[in-house]
């Protein structure tokens, strides 16, 4: 077994108590139905319900438990480099756009935060994108330009509060960073109330538009003139959006600090193999976040290793050495590097999407309810065009080739790769994918000897699901679909387990 150390759960999920609205067990009737209980849907919710809109969030699982309740939350405008491609991408007007909806996301949450005074760790603090690399430096100096040719609060900087030396960063002033958990439950318990709810364990599996739409859950029906599917990546194959973004998944670790010696700030590095830096109050000093070693959904089967990485990088570079907590999750990463905010398809007039916000949600998912609020209430919105979900897509970039051929070749290959074993040779406390009477099976034998069997064949679109030993989970490579070794889901876009298997 692996020497992985501290609770394998979020921080956010760990320090706060659990929901417990009910599940939908009679059907009903609101102005907007909204699927997913994450940042997305409820602040949507929230916005809706403030301008008079009865409203129902249904949620498969229990509210802020998907990305929304495993993310670093740095809420900044911020996105390690963006504004200096962006500019040369779609150019300044757009660009600007970006920035100025990212810091109104930034002033939404603060308001909310002041308004309805939440309990959440809210704190402006500084963000910094920096690079150890003088190699890089032009790089950060470019994006300094942007930003500060788009009005943002940038300047370049050589100096900052971590322990070890950086060639430059980016450094944007007053942004801010809140415990996620804390502020969106209080916005989730203020939801229902004069005909507007919060279901709990009530999965939706088909949304039927019309007037009303219907959405049809595994238990009953909600009837509702609009409906927003804001489940991360939509559960609807309309609209494509499984193709026109791909999942990524990142490890967290969590160490207690010195305050003394704490970094003062949110960071992150540039490139691919970076690491997201943060702070969080705890018990009665300091908790060190540490984020990084993302890789695509389902193409990494030893993710221990993944954390093991993160823990020496901590240790080596802020001297901590024992560990509190570690998890994991995962983010669409649009392939424009816009997420996509609207209509599911030009044909839809009252199924909205959200979706895309590659690995910077507290502010896109925050954008997503201020900018879905105003479409489904008939206001103009100067960012609905940029963030359009029917937009034409660049599919074919050197990048969304690759993510899309990568996706080919596990739906091809996949049924290729039976691996010629029998169940009996799957170790106690391993998975493995075993072909018996040519079907493909996926195989977990756990620490007590149980084998569980379930299909290996993703309910979403057919592709073959990978194991994924930190947490012990079958994985879809295809769109990101995630299944517990027993085979329920626990990511969508698949709504349906896998299928039980004899063995
Ligand atoms: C490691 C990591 C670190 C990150 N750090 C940051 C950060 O510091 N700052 C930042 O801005 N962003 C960050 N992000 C991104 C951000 O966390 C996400 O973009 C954001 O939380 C996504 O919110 P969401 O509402 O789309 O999804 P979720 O929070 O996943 O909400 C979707 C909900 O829909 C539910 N659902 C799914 N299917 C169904 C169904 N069929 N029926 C009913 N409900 C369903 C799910 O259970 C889930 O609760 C990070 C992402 C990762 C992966
Ligand atoms: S998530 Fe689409 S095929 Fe598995």
């Amino acid at each position: 077994m692996s020497d992985l150390s501290g609770k394998p759960i979020s921080f956010w999920i760990d320090s706060t108590s659990t929901t417990n609205f009910s599940s939908l067990t009679n059907s009903v009737a609101v102005d907007v139905a909204i699927i997913g209980g994450g940042i997305a849907g409820l602040t949507a919710a929230t916005l809706l319900k403030r301008a008079g809109k009865t409203v129902a969030v249904i949620e498969s699982n229990r509210v802020i438990t998907g990305v929304s309740g495993h993310t670093t939350a740095k809420v900044t405008s911020l996105h390690q480099l963006i504004y200096a491609d962006l500019i040369k991408q779609v150019g300044e007007k757009k660009a600007q756009l970006y920035a100025e909806s990212n810091q109104a996301a930034i002033e939404r949450v603060a308001k909310f935060v002041e308004e309805e005074q939440i309990d959440c760790d809210f704190s402006r603090k500084s963000a910094y994108s920096f690079t150890e690399s003088f190699d890089d430096l032009q790089q950060i100096k470019d994006e300094v330009e942007a930003a500060v040719k788009l009005g943002l609060p940038a300047s370049f900087v050589q100096k900052t509060t971590l322990p070890f030396a950086i060639a430059g960063a980016v450094k944007f002033d007053n942004q801010a960073q809140f415990h996620v958990r804390k502020y969106l439950l209080h916005l989730a318990k203020r939801i229902p109330d004069n005909g507007s709810y919060v279901f709990e364990n009530t999965r939706v599996q088909k949304i039927e538009e019309g007037e009303p739409c219907q959405v049809i859950t595994d238990r009953e029906t909600v009837r509702a003139r609009d409906v927003i599917v804001a489940t991360n990546l939509p559960i609807l194959d309309q609209g494509l959006f499984f193709a026109k973004a791909y999942p990524k998944r990142s490890y967290i670790i969590a160490a207690r600090i010195d305050p003394a010696k704490a970094p003062e700030g949110m960071f992150i590095g540039i490139g691919q193999n970076y690491q997201s830096i943060r702070t969080t109050p705890y018990q009665d000093g300091l908790l060190l976040l540490i984020g990084g070693e993302g890789h695509k959904v389902g193409t990494v089967s030893d993710t221990e290793e993944r954390y093991l990485r993160l823990e020496a990088y901590a240790r080596d570079r802020f001297g901590v050495d024992s560990f509190e907590y570690r998890w994991s999750t995962q983010d669409m990463y649009s392939f424009d590097k816009l997420p996509y905010i609207g209509k599911l398809t030009p044909f839809n007039h009252h199924i909205y999407v959200a979706t895309g916000f590659s690995l910077w949600g507290m502010t896109k998912g925050t954008i997503s309810g201020m900018l879905l609020k105003d479409l489904i209430l008939g206001i103009e919105n100067p960012w609905a065009e940029l963030y359009d979900a029917t937009r034409a897509t660049p599919f074919v970039t050197p990048t969304s080739l690759k993510e899309n051929v990568d996706v080919g070749v596990h739906w091809v290959g996949d049924r290729l790769k039976g691996l010629g074993t029998s169940v009996s040779q799957v170790a106690n406390g391993q998975g493995k994918l075993v072909t018996v009477d040519s079907k493909q099976i996926a195989a977990y034998r756990d620490e007590q000897g149980t084998l569980h069997v379930v299909s290996a064949v993703c309910p979403h679109l057919g592709c073959i699901v990978n194991w994924n030993s930190a947490e012990k989970s079958w994985d879809c490579p295809c769109h990101g679909s995630r299944f517990s070794y027993d085979g329920k889901v626990i990511h969508g876009p698949s709504v349906k387990d896998l299928e039980k298997s004899a063995n």
